[in-house]
């Protein structure tokens, strides 16, 4: 993929996550302040899935809903524990948007053939 705008900045809320999909990933995009910046993290938490994105924010620390573990927002880096961080992607606000650099999924090449129209004399 490479970088994708994701939403408008003025969308994310300060207190909490937005949850979206790019691609076929599931992202949880946070809102930091002082100094103004984005996180985009994959929505499922490493521990057991849970919804990033539904956490509290509290600086720039989001506790997962389901456990409690808390996750750095600049990082990814879990707090509790070194082993665990969740994915968490290149991102940046840029023209009144968050934008954020998605690598492709395997075998998204194959899906974006598939939409390909058919060229004609091909
Ligand atoms: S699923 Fe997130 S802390 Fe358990």
């Amino acid at each position: 993929m490479g970088w994708v705008r994701l939403i408008e900045w003025d969308r994310c809320p300060p207190d909490r996550g937005v949850y979206l999909e790019c691609f076929g990933r599931e992202l949880a995009v946070f809102r930091l302040d002082n100094p103004p910046r984005a996180s985009v993290l994959d929505n499922a938490c490493p521990h057991s899935g849970g919804n990033l994105a539904g956490g509290k924010v509290d600086g720039a620390v989001v506790r997962c809903p389901w456990h409690d573990w808390a996750f750095d927002l600049d990082t990814g880096q879990c707090i509790h524990s070194e082993k665990a961080a969740a994915v968490r992607y290149p991102s940046e606000v840029r023209s009144g948007s968050v934008w954020a650099d998605i690598p492709a999924l395997p075998g998204d090449h194959l899906a974006l053939d598939a939409q390909r129209p058919n060229q004609p004399g091909v």
